[in-house]
């Protein structure tokens, strides 16, 4: 007998970015809990309503609405940075609900340090890394020594794993940089204190969720990153070291495939990309210099200028079928004002012949050529009009704009839940007044 959960993931489709922070706030409005199931302070997720901008790493973004926050054993956390945004949110009077997994795995300076070195030895096969020891503190996980947020909390068990995992790394730093020192004792000191403050929050979310799902509560799982991100079914080397897709809630969180009940995709108007890789409809004109501009386009963890380019439905077909989703969000809809065609990819071409599927591999990907679609743009508006026209809801957007949403449901097959058309959390028209 198949029994319905209140369960909803929001997972990004592409290269990150894509909103999910401004939507999970939204879904969060009828939610008891937000999720987190991947990634660390890689992330960074915005979120802007009641004239307050929150800028989350780590932090589910459940937060601002005060609903119970989640952080799964899937994320790996750097106790400094949840701290931080802990104090944060303390001074805003937001009450933090939080509880953190035990089996969550803990990143030291030395990860940190190793992110940068190796990213510098990789060189053509670099990531451009946020450089937040992410894809080190993974590897030791995946290497069985990683450090979790269970021995971060009992410091007669830290101690002797920090020890080792120390001389290791401290060993494999040095054939990087001979130079590098960094005492281990103080490492101690200062992350025993890190355990000490995070030890009211540490709970076995896997036991706890379960249990408040079974018991019909209402959950949003956060995806970070995006589906191309993936370290099994993204764009690899040019990715992180988790799945942000829907196949990572399980093994991030311990809630069973079963019970999760919608997955919906966001994906943005166009297309950004932070650090290396290709990116086949990426654009290097005076189109591209508007869409960041109007986007802000600028990364939320490191302030890099993002790449951008047009809609990719090819790689969105291909994260619609990993990611089994079952709705469309859109997200920076006003953004495309004033541009007018505006292209959307719908396959690629590789030697004359048309491809059926996505081809993956990055050495394929670079020797293919977009096909594209061309659509007339729609009117430059204000921040403000851009509200009003949210407000009145989908028929007062602009035909222009509704010719290519009904394109993109085309092409997707795929019905579309909700659309975004501002930062702010009222800038937003849901389609699917069932979704959740
Ligand atoms: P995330 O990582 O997927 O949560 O996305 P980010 O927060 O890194 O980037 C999305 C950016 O777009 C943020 O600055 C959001 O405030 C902003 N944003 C989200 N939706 C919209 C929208 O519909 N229109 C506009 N103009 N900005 C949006
Ligand atoms: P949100 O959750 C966009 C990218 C980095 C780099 C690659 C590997 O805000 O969408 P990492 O530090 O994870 O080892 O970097 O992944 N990257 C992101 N790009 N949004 C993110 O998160 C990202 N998190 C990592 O730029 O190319
Ligand atoms: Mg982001």
């Amino acid at each position: 007998m198949t029994k319905k959960f209140n369960t909803i993931a929001v997972c990004g489709l592409s290269w990150g970015d894509e909103g999910k922070g401004k939507i999970t706030d939204y879904l969060a409005q009828k939610s008891d809990i937000v999720v987190r199931y991947n990634g660390g302070n890689n992330a960074g997720h915005t979120i802007e309503a009641n004239g307050i901008k929150y800028k989350f790493k780590l932090i589910p973004s459940g937060a601002p609405l005060e609903k119970e926050v989640i952080i799964g054993n899937g994320c790996v956390i750097d106790p400094k940075v949840l701290l931080e945004e802990i104090e944060n949110l303390n001074k805003l009077n937001k009450k933090v609900n939080l509880k953190l997994s035990s089996t969550a795995h803990v990143i030291f300076p030395f990860h940190i340090a190793l992110d940068g070195l190796e990213e510098k030895t990789k060189g053509e096969y670099s990531a451009g890394t946020t450089k937040r020891g992410i894809g080190p503190t993974y590897s030791d996980k995946a290497g069985r020594w990683g450090i979790r947020i269970f021995d971060l909390i009992h410091p007669e068990v830290l101690k002797p794993k920090l020890e080792k995992l120390f001389q290791i790394k401290k060993n494999l730093i040095k054939t990087y940089d001979p130079n590098w020192d960094i005492d281990l004792e103080s490492i101690f000191e200062e992350y025993k204190t890190y355990g000490e403050r995070l030890k009211a929050y540490v709970t076995d979310t896997a036991y706890y969720l379960n249990k408040a799902i079974d018991s019909g509560k209402k959950v949003v799982f956060e995806g970070a990153q995006g589906n191309l991100l993936c370290i099994d079914h993204g764009m690899y080397p040019f990715g992180t070291s988790s799945n942000p897709n829907a196949l990572g809630i399980s093994a991030g969180t311990g809630v069973p495939p079963k019970k999760i009940g919608k997955i919906v995709g966001i994906i943005k108007a166009y297309t950004s990309r932070v650090g290396e890789g290709k990116f086949p409809t990426e654009l290097f004109n005076n189109i591209s210099e508007k869409i960041r501009e109007q986007g802000h386009e600028y990364g939320t963890v490191t302030g890099r200028p993002r790449r951008v380019g047009w809609l990719d439905l090819f790689n969105i077909k291909y994260g619609i079928m990993i990611n089994g989703i079952d709705r469309i969000i859109i997200t920076l809809l006003d953004v495309l004002h004033g541009i007018t065609p505006i292209k959307m990819c719908t396959g690629y071409e590789l030697n004359g012949q048309i491809l059926e599927s996505w081809p993956i591999q990055h050495e394929i990907i670079e020797k293919c050529k977009p096909i594209y679609k061309e659509f007339e743009g729609w009117e430059k508006r204000s921040s403000e009009e851009w509200s009003e026209i949210a407000n009145q809801g989908y028929d007062s957007l602009p035909n222009t704009m509704k010719i290519y949403l009904q394109a993109i449901k085309e092409e997707l097959k795929t019905d579309i839940a909700i659309i975004s058309i501002g930062p702010n959390r009222n800038d937003t028209i849901v389609l699917d007044e069932d979704l959740f």
